[in-house]
């Protein structure tokens, strides 16, 4: 058995499926489910005895401590968490509460448990903890990609709570012995993907023929990664990591924004032609985010080197079948954008002037 936070997110929603399938171990899932955490992503499983759905807070330490006490898990893997930078920037106090005060209320429950294991189940206890590459700042053009090494240069309030998040878990696996791994990863898209998020977005409002807001120029870099070759690299690092290390995940597929939409824009085009036109025609350039990261790339050798991984898809493969998942998702899509979704696009959209 293990504990899952955040499984009914993006992320953990195609974790804990594939999980399941992968392994057959159970899952304990503890979600608040925010405006983006979404039974609906986890369907497949609601017969499924391993798994068991738990609503709550992961800041509530009485409800995590009765989960320890209950199921006895032999590992968490870590997702919860506020994960949208825009968001951050409109209200960050969510941010520094769930990411900062409630991956420190798991630790203590976690480090309380795991102090009253016997010695071979302390030993095995693993803490795995889901970062970002945001939390070592903005490349310029020419730097190397982020290596484990560099230094922690967080820009926004997201990338900070999640700074300090790492922060804490490497603290307690220095102070307390804790057996904590964590994993720092690039973008990520597939199905499932909240559409407040580049790619879903775009995908979303080109159906809609909506416009297809590009902040700035559009030439800010991420290395994006197909979700689950995220989950496979999790479950490497879950079972061969070794405590106390902190593993890149990448898919080496640096590309700037525009090249993004476009790719979505043609894919679109052969998959489901509108007759009005290309969907290029919908692009819109907006007003930037303030502290906007220009570049984010991630060197993802030592993952390679020490544990074998390597992801499945590349760019091509995986934005095709993330592109085809929404066609073939529709009502999933119509039903995660709910009234609270709406009002937070026109909050965001509608302070940014149109650029050209
Ligand atoms: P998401 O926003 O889609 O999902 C977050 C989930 O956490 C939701 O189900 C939400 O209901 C739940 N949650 C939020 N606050 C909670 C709380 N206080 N208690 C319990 N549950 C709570 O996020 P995601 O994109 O799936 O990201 C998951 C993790 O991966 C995050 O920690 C994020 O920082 C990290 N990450 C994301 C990306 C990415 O590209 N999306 C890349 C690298 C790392
Ligand atoms: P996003 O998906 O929010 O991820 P992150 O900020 O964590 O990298 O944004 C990815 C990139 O796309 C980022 O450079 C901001 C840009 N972007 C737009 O140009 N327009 C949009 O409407 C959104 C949501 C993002």
């Amino acid at each position: 058995m293990i504990l899952v936070t955040g499984g009914a997110g993006f992320i953990g929603g195609n974790f804990v499926q594939d999980w399941i399938a992968a392994t057959g171990e159970p899952v304990v899932n503890l979600d608040k489910l925010t405006y983006a955490g979404n039974l609906e992503t986890l369907a497949l499983l609601a017969d499924d005895a391993r798994h068991i759905f738990v609503h709550g807070d992961i800041c509530d330490r009485a409800l995590v401590d009765s989960l320890f006490a209950a199921h006895k898990p032999r590992a968490v893997v870590h997702f919860a968490a506020e994960s949208h930078v825009d968001r951050s920037i409109h209200g960050p106090g969510e941010f520094v509460r769930t990411n900062v005060e409630g991956t420190f209320t798991l630790l203590e429950a976690a480090r309380a448990y795991w102090n009253g294991l016997d010695a071979e189940a302390k030993a095995g206890f693993r803490f795995h903890h889901i970062s970002t590459d945001e939390v070592y700042g903005s490349l310029g053009p020419h730097d190397p990609p982020f290596s484990e090494t560099n230094n922690y240069e967080p820009n926004s309030p997201y990338s900070a709570s999640k700074a300090a998040s790492d922060h804490l878990v490497r603290a307690w696996f220095h102070t307390y012995g804790l057996p904590v791994l964590t994993t720092n990863c690039s973008n990520n898209y597939g199905p499932y993907h909240f559409p407040e998020k580049l790619i879903p977005l775009m995908i979303v409002n080109a159906l809609a023929g909506k416009p297809l807001p590009i902040y700035g120029d559009g030439q800010q870099i991420r290395d994006w990664l197909y979700v689950k070759d995220h989950c496979s690299a999790i479950r490497t690092v879950l079972t061969r990591g070794t405590p106390g290390e902190t593993y890149n995940v990448g898919g080496w597929n640096e590309k700037p924004n525009l090249e993004i939409v476009h790719t979505v824009c043609a894919l679109l085009d052969e998959l489901k032609p509108d007759p009005a036109g290309s969907y290029v025609r919908l692009i819109t350039y907006v007003t930037d985010r303030p502290g906007h990261d220009r570049r984010y790339a991630i060197d993802a050798r030592k993952l390679e080197r020490e544990l074998g991984w390597r992801p499945a898809e590349t760019f091509e493969t995986g934005i095709r079948k993330t592109v085809q998942w929404y066609l073939d998702n529709q009502t999933w899509v119509r039903n995660v954008q709910s009234g609270a979704y709406r009002d937070w696009v026109a909050k965001n959209y509608a302070e940014r002037e149109r650029a050209q």
